[in-house]
């Protein structure tokens, strides 16, 4: 067996340098005693997007996305979504192991009763226009509890820590909830702490002036899955952000607000209400092969399939479409589905996607449950948000528990000018500059 190392040698000094392999990478800084001569700075990884740099070692989620496999904790994502509750995975992921029934009972009650939001909350939202988007009033919100909660800031104490952590998870419901109700002049539902995570959430969102509002059991359980599924994803890219601004020490309340704002973008958390978009211009079935040809030309997108990790079905994505059935026995199909289908039948066994490694992501079929169950397009992001605030907190407590971790502080390759000195005025010619 050889040594796990690499020998790399620099062309430019035919000098030699002997690099360890740590879990069969090397460590960037290494790079930087390859050096041409003594003044020079050694070099870098130079790395946009991260394409291949890993920023840290986890335990929580591991991705194989040449075989589409997703795993929490090392339990398949497939069997979680089967035998467990949302709160149940969410255990899971802070603490590394599956609760036993006094621990689930326990960490249920404990989410269950930080619900309540500080009622200067109303006012905090009242300051929003009747048309502001539910996302970017759950970002504000977010962070704006972190003036209500003075202790989040001590971030090593562990029992502040875990409880700001507790209250982030139950209030993210209670904050979407508030900002969905006033972007439609509803008057706020408090929370009911006799219901379940996502029946709560569903009251608070959808009750009137009915006496009791029953969320449908196969539809909460139905989010309780889609919950499970956007709980966690490793490294994306709004967890870097969660990692990135915590790197800093700040409280997590505006880490999860920086992240949820990572969250918001149409390339990440906002892919499914762009599927939808597509399948309203698509319209019909038989408009699908010229739609695909529009691809094919560079002048379409195909949303929802593809991903940086999966160069396979998307686990996540085989889920949905199983839950489908459920949502769909309840609330009639949505049509978008027949087109979805049709669209994911014809990608799948056209040679220009099979080659390029195109499959279904999360996102593909999760716009179309989401609007059979009632859900408004610009809510779609926010139900994002709400499970996957458990994997940033874990992620988040994860670097924060890292000896390794420092503050993240990436280096650049500087192409401007080099050193100039400044022309008085008059002296200046018009110089081109690029366009503002
Ligand atoms: C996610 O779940 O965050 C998305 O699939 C994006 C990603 O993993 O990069």
């Amino acid at each position: 067996m050889g040594k796990d190392s690499l020998s790399i040698i620099d062309n430019r000094t035919d000098k030699t340098y002997e690099l360890p392999l740590t879990n069969g990478n090397i460590r960037s800084m290494d790079l930087r005693q390859i050096k041409k001569d003594a003044d020079d700075f050694g070099v870098m990884g130079y790395d946009p997007a991260f394409l291949n740099t890993a920023s840290c070692q986890s335990k929580i989620t591991y991705i194989d996305g040449d075989r589409g496999i997703l795993r929490y904790r090392g339990y398949p994502i497939e069997e979680l979504a089967e035998k467990c509750t949302f709160l149940e995975v969410a255990y899971l992921l802070l603490n590394g192991e599956l609760p036993t029934a006094p621990e689930l009972d326990a960490w249920v009650d404990l989410v269950t009763h930080h619900r309540m939001l500080h009622e200067t909350t109303k006012a905090f939202l009242e300051g929003f226009r009747y048309d502001a988007h539910p996302m970017t009033m759950l970002i504000s919100t977010v962070a704006a509890l972190s003036t209500v909660y003075k202790d989040a800031r001590n971030i090593f104490d562990l029992n502040s820590r875990r409880l700001n952590m507790v209250r982030l998870i139950s209030k993210m419901p209670s904050m979407a909830a508030y900002a969905y109700r006033h972007s439609l002049g509803f008057p706020y539902v408090y929370p009911d702490d006799l219901l379940s995570y996502t029946e709560n959430f569903m009251t608070m969102l959808f009750k009137m002036v009915e006496p009791k509002y029953v969320a449908h059991p196969v539809l909460a359980r139905a989010l309780d899955i889609l919950f499970i599924l956007h709980a966690d994803h490793e490294q994306n890219c709004s967890t870097n952000v969660m990692r990135s601004v915590g790197s800093s020490q700040a409280d997590p309340f505006v880490c999860t607000a920086a992240a949820a704002a990572a969250l918001s973008g149409p390339l990440h958390g906002g892919a499914n209400e762009e599927v939808l978009k597509m399948l309203d211009e698509i319209g019909t079935k038989a408009n699908i092969p010229a739609f695909i040809d529009k691809v094919k030309t560079g002048k379409g997108k195909l949303m929802g399939f593809g991903h940086r990790v999966y160069k396979n079905y998307d686990p996540r994505a085989r889920i949905i479409k199983w839950t489908a059935d459920q949502v769909f026995a309840v609330t009639g199909k949505n049509p978008k589905l027949e087109i979805a289908l049709e669209l994911e039948k014809i990608a799948l066994e056209d040679e220009y996607f099979v080659k390029r490694k195109l499959y279904p992501n999360v996102d593909f079929y999760s716009g179309i449950i989401y609007q059979a169950m009632g859900f408004r397009p610009e809510m779609f992001t926010v139900l994002f948000a709400i499970p996957r605030t458990v994997g940033w907190l874990a992620q988040w407590e994860e670097l924060l528990t890292d000896p390794e971790q420092k503050i993240a502080r990436p280096r650049q390759v500087y192409t401007g000018y080099e050193a100039r000195t400044v022309v008085p005025i008059e002296e200046r010619s018009q110089q081109p500059v690029a366009a503002l």
